[in-house]
C-alpha cells in the first residue's frame, strides 16, 4: 500500500433533499442581512469542485459503490450517490449558507432543476490530474461550469453571489502510488499537486466566484485503509506527514493568491485538523475516551469491500449498529456523523466566508 488511500468515490440526489438552516443559521442570517451594506458577504449559491469527499451524486449509478447498498441507510434511507451513510461535507456547507444542497451537476439533463442553489461538478475518484477513471479531473470540471456561463444559465451577477467549495483529498496520490511512483519522488509531485491546486483555484475565481474554499489534506495515515494493518489501532505517522507537506504547500500558495487579490478571496477549510481534532477529542462523538478508528462499514474479505455482494447476492461486508457512534464509514469516508462533527470544528473558518 503506498501512499494515500484508495478513494473511490461519487454520487447523488435529485430531489427532495431538505437540508434547511437550523435555527442558529437563520439567526445568524438575519443578523447579517442587516449588516449587509457594511460588506458582509451572504452567498446564495454553491459551486462545488473534487472528489468523493463533496460529491452527492455525480457518479455512474451503474459503477459507484455510493450507488449501493448500504450507502445512504442514514439518509435520505437509501443508496442516493453520496459516499457516506448520509450527508456530507457540502451538505454541511450548504447549511451554513442558509441554503439546499446544490443539484449534481449530471441530473441537469433531466431539467433545469434547481439551480438556484449552484450545481455540484464534484466526481468521486477524481484529483486535478487524471487518476484512471474516464471521469473528469478538477480542471475539466470547471470547464463544465465555463460552458454554463458561455450559455448564460449563470450570470456574473449570480457568480459574484456565489461561494465555491474545492476539495482535493488524495486521489493524485493514490494513483501515484498505483503508477509506480517511488516515495523518492513523492516531494516533486505533492508539489505539482498543489502548483495545480493553484491554478485551479485561480480559475474559479476569475470566472467571477467572489470566494473559494479549498480542504486541506485530511490525516490520511489515520484512514481505515491505512489503519487496517494495525487493526485499526494506529495511525501511520508517515502518511500523515505526507498530508502535512501538502498543507504546507498549500497554506503557501492561497497567501500568495490571496496577496494577489483584493478582499481575501480564498479560505483554507482545514479539514486536517478538524479531522484529528474529531478523532482526539474525547468524547466528541460517543462520550467515550477515545473514538474507534474501524470504519462502519467493513469488507469482510481482502478482495471486496462496503456494498460488495458474491455472484449468489450474498453481502461481503458488515454494517455497525449504530453508525452515528462511528466517525468512519468505509475505508476512507467518514460517516453523516463524523462529517457532521467536521463542520462544527470548521465553523470558525466557515465564519470567514461572510467577512
Ligand atoms: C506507513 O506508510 C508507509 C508509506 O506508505 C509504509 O511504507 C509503511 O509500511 C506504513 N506503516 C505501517 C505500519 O503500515
Ligand atoms: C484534465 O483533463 C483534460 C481532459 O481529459 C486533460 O486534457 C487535461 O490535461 C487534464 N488536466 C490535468 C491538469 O491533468
Ligand atoms: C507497476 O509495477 C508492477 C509490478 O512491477 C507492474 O506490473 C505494473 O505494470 C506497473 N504499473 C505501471 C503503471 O507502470
Ligand atoms: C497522525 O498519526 C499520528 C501517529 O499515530 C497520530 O498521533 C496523530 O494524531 C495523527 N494525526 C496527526 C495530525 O499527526
Ligand atoms: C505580496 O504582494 C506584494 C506586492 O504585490 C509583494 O511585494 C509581496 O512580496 C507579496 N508577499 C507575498 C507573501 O507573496
Amino acid at each position: 500500500m503506498e501512499l494515500l488511500s484508495y478513494t473511490f468515490f461519487l454520487l447523488f440526489l435529485i430531489s427532495g433533499e431538505s437540508v434547511c438552516a437550523n435555527a442558529q443559521d437563520r439567526r445568524t442570517k438575519i443578523l447579517t442581512h442587516h449588516h449587509h451594506t457594511y460588506g458582509g458577504f451572504r452567498p446564495t449559491k454553491l459551486f462545488v469542485f473534487g472528489d468523493s469527499y463533496v460529491d452527492t451524486g455525480n457518479n455512474p449509478m451503474a459503477l459507484a459503490s455510493s450507488w449501493k447498498a448500504p450507502y445512504g441507510v442514514t439518509f435520505p434511507g437509501k443508496p442516493a450517490g453520496r459516499f457516506s451513510d448520509g450527508r456530507v461535507l457540502t451538505d454541511y456547507v450548504a447549511r451554513f449558507m442558509g441554503i439546499k444542497s446544490p443539484l449534481p451537476y449530471k441530473f441537469l439533463r433531466y431539467g433545469p432543476g434547481k439551480l438556484r442553489y449552484g450545481l455540484n461538478f464534484a466526481y468521486g475518484g477524481t484529483g486535478v490530474f487524471d487518476t484512471h477513471n474516464m471521469l473528469p479531473n478538477v480542471t475539466a470540471q470547471i470547464g463544465l461550469l465555463q460552458r454554463l456561463i458561455k450559455a448564460r444559465v449563470y450570470t456574473k451577477r449570480d457568480l459574484k453571489a456565489s461561494l465555491a467549495l474545492v476539495a482535493v483529498s488524495g486521489n493524485d496520490y493514490t494513483a501515484y502510488g498505483s503508477n509506480n511512483g517511488t516515495r523518492k519522488g513523492l516531494p516533486a509531485f505533492i508539489t505539482s499537486v498543489v502548483n495545480q491546486i493553484a491554478i485551479d483555484l485561480k480559475k474559479i475565481h476569475e470566472m467571477g466566484i467572489r470566494r473559494v474554499l479549498v480542504n486541506t489534506l485530511q490525516p490520511v495515515g489515520c484512514l481505515p485503509i491505512q489503519t487496517v494493518y494495525s487493526s485499526y489501532k494506529q495511525c501511520n505517522e508517515t502518511e500523515n506527514s505526507s498530508a502535512r507537506y501538502h498543507n504546507q504547500l498549500l497554506q503557501e500558495v492561497v497567501t500568495t493568491l490571496n496577496n494577489n487579490t483584493k478582499d481575501s478571496s480564498f479560505i483554507i477549510l482545514d479539514t486536517f485538523s478538524a479531522f484529528n481534532t474529531v478523532l482526539n477529542t474525547k468524547a466528541i462523538l460517543t462520550g467515550k475516551p477515545k473514538l474507534s478508528l474501524r470504519p462502519c462499514c467493513e469488507a469482510a474479505r481482502s478482495d471486496a469491500k462496503c456494498g460488495s455482494l458474491d455472484k449468489n447476492g450474498k453481502e461481503l461486508y458488515t454494517v455497525c449498529k449504530e453508525p452515528k457512534s462511528m466517525f468512519f464509514w468505509d475505508d476512507v469516508h467518514p460517516t453523516q456523523a463524523g462529517w457532521r462533527a467536521v463542520y462544527l470544528a470548521l465553523r470558525s473558518s466557515l465564519n470567514r466566508i461572510n467577512a
